[in-house]
Order: structure tokens, then sequence, then C-alpha cells
């Protein structure tokens, strides 16, 4: 017989509200990555909200702070938000896989992408979150949260900032992540920095407009 695949399903809390994911998070065993990370990085943001944004793991900084998006990747985020007319705090961050992954070399902690079994491993605590959420419009940042969300085929290069319906939110879109901004050769990064925030204003013109 085949082993069970890993998954967090038996981790989550009964009666499912955001503080109950909070507080059983950090007991989740269900793949190994736990082993290695500081602590579990839940979801931040108001119950009310109705822009999600979903990263692909905590980073080295939000490992260590337990908080998502905190660290250079977020600073961007938080910037391209401000100038995209959407306040942070009215919207709720997360990300598809709820551990940092890494790769030790020296004294960094190098950022190491989770597989496809850890990605669906992960999944049932992101479901969790966009069940009580309801979200009006998710928004994958990258490809690790986009192939959660839509699929391994889709490709963010290919289809990003086209709003579609979903079962998890009345429309989801995906855009580039925030990190690939930061990695991109520095005579494209303001041109990818614009497209992004662009992206993002659509997201809200979207929301504002109801279209
Ligand atoms: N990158 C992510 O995808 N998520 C974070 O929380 C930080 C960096």
């Amino acid at each position: 017989m085949r082993p069970a695949a890993p998954t967090a399903a038996p981790f989550l809390p009964h009666v499912l509200s955001l503080p109950a994911i909070l507080e059983a998070l950090p007991g989740c065993r269900g793949c190994s990555l736990y082993e290695h990370a500081s602590q579990a990085v839940g979801g931040e943001g108001p119950r009310s909200a109705s822009i999600v944004l979903i990263g692909e793991q905590p980073g080295d900084e939000e490992d260590r702070r337990g908080r998502p998006f905190v660290g250079p990747a977020g600073r961007l985020l938080d910037a391209a938000l401000e100038e995209s007319g959407i306040d942070r705090t009215t919207v709720f961050v997360t990300n598809a896989v709820k551990h940092f992954k890494f790769e030790e070399r020296g004294k960094r902690r190098i950022h190491k992408k989770p597989s496809l079994t850890e990605i669906r491993a992960c999944r049932p605590w992101l479901e969790a979150e966009l069940l009580i959420l309801k979200p009006k419009i998710l928004v994958c940042l990258g490809a690790t949260a986009a192939q959660t969300i839509f699929g391994a085929d889709y490709r963010v290069t290919k289809e990003r900032g086209r709003l579609v319906t979903h079962e998890w939110a009345e429309r989801a879109t995906a855009t580039i992540h925030p990190s690939a901004i930061l990695r991109a050769p520095h005579e494209d990064r303001n041109r990818e920095y614009r497209l992004f925030v662009d992206d993002l204003t659509a997201v809200r013109e979207a929301l504002e407009g109801g279209n």
C-alpha cells in the first residue's frame, strides 16, 4: 500500500476561525518543514478583508518574526499597495506554505522553493483561511500561490492580471511576486515594479467598480 500523502488536515481546529487557526498552526506536523523553521506563520489582516493576497512561504525575516511579508519583499509590497491606493491594514496577507523552507549557506538561510507535496500538504490551512474570509478578490503573488489556486498549468507570465471566478473567492487573479522584482536585473526593476503597481491598481478598481 502506498503511504498516505502528507497533509495538515488533522491539525486544523474543529471549529474554524482566524484566531483558532493561529492557535493551532504551531502544532502542525503535516509535513517535515516544521522541523527546521522557527515557527509557522499564519495569515494576518482583518476578518472583513475584501482582498486576500497569497504569497509563497515566509522568508527569513518572517520566520523569525512570525508575521507574513515583513521582510524586504513585504516592504516592496507595502509601497506598491500604497501607490495603488490599497490600504494594507484592510487586506489579509497570507502564504501558500506556512513554514520557511531554506538551505543553510554559512550563516545565511537561503530560500528554497517548496515542493508540490509540501504545497499540497499545507493547502488545508489556506483553504480554511479562505473559507472564513470569503474574499471578494484573491490575488496570488507569484507562481507558487497561482499554481496552488489555479492548478499546475497556470503561467503567471501569460495570465497575470486576468480576473476569473473561483470557488474560494468571487474573483481571483495573479501577478508577479515582489521577491521576483527585487531579484530582477537592475535595468528591469522599475518597469517590473510599475507593472506590479498596475496589476494591484486594477484589483482596487475592480473592487470599487464591481466589474
Ligand atoms: N515571500 C512570501 O511569499 N511570503 C512572505 O511572507 C515573505 C516573502
